[in-house]
């Protein structure tokens, strides 16, 4: 019986489909999120970048004495995932590899979409991962970096959110999909729209979601779930960004009226988590 908490990360909120999956499957596993609002978006960085800045969010998880990472962003796991996992004592978990293997899983034609954002894209991560598995999808790739933004203002149910995701999806009324991949954890929040604008034929894969399975099993296959059902954790959120902005989007999106994350002061924290680092 582990009661050790489970560390997400993200750029930003998005990781918060990754964590909503999570209080749904495994309702008895504390989480402690940390998003990165202050240096959003990640998907434009350099990926040495974005591996620094993984590494930051990673030390401050670590502080809090988690039993597993989930890398809950995928510009991250396409960048940080192959540094970050062999250096740690705790398993790590990316998003990529889960949300490859279900839409290899979902798809009829072999035609299968990535949407993410333009790290993500520019890595050629999905299509590598896929590929090392079957050889005959053909994926279509393409960029979606706006949508980050609609997600984090908080409108993505707004009249321009579905302008902006019809003309981002355009580029697959040319090269038709059967399977699209969510390859970036704000995605998910659009999903309605997303769905609408490719049609109903079209698999979506959640790719977060997807990674709370692998969560899951792993607990079991290292044997540090916690099985007591009495355990009903105290959920812990924390954001570089904006609290109330972070409140808004989470309280809504996780249905907790009462959601209050805590503000980190990033400038006091890396120059202690530098020196950590070095040491
Ligand atoms: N949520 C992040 C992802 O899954 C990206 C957002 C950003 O550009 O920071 O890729």
């Amino acid at each position: 019986m582990n009661k050790q908490p489970i560390g997400y990360l993200d750029s930003g909120v998005g990781g918060l489909t990754v964590v909503k999956e999570a209080l749904r499957q495994l309702p008895h596993e504390k989480v402690i999120f940390i998003g990165d609002q202050a240096r959003l978006p990640y998907g434009p960085r350099p990926a040495e970048q974005v591996i620094e800045f993984t590494w930051e969010l990673t030390h401050f998880l670590l502080k809090k004495n988690i039993k597993m990472l989930v890398i809950a962003c995928n510009t991250a796991t396409a960048a940080a995932l192959s540094v970050i996992r062999p250096k740690l004592n705790i398993p790590v978990v990316g998003v990529i590899l889960p949300g490859s293997r279900a839409a290899i899983k979902a798809t009829k034609t072999g035609n299968v979409g990535i949407i993410g954002t333009n790290g993500t894209i520019k890595s050629d991560a999905y299509a590598r991962t896929i590929h090392r598995k079957n050889q005959n999808i053909q994926v279509t790739s393409v960029a979606a970096p706006k949508l980050v933004s609609l997600v984090e203002s908080n409108e993505y149910q707004s009249v321009i959110a579905k302008k902006v995701v019809a003309e981002t999806l355009a580029p697959y009324k040319k090269h038709p999909v059967d399977t699209l991949i969510m390859g970036c954890t704000h995605y998910p929040l659009l999903r309605p729209i997303i769905q609408n604008v490719m049609g109903d034929g079209v698999t979506l894969i959640d790719s977060g979601a997807e990674t709370v399975s692998e969560v899951s099993t792993l607990l079991d296959y290292f044997d540090i779930a916690n099985d007591d059902q009495n355990y009903h954790p105290e959920h812990e959120f924390y954001t570089t960004g904006s609290a109330q902005m972070f409140d808004t989007i989470a309280g809504d999106w996780l249905g907790m009226s009462q959601m209050h994350a805590e503000k980190i002061d990033l400038k006091r924290l890396i120059p202690q988590i530098s020196m950590e680092m070095e040491q």
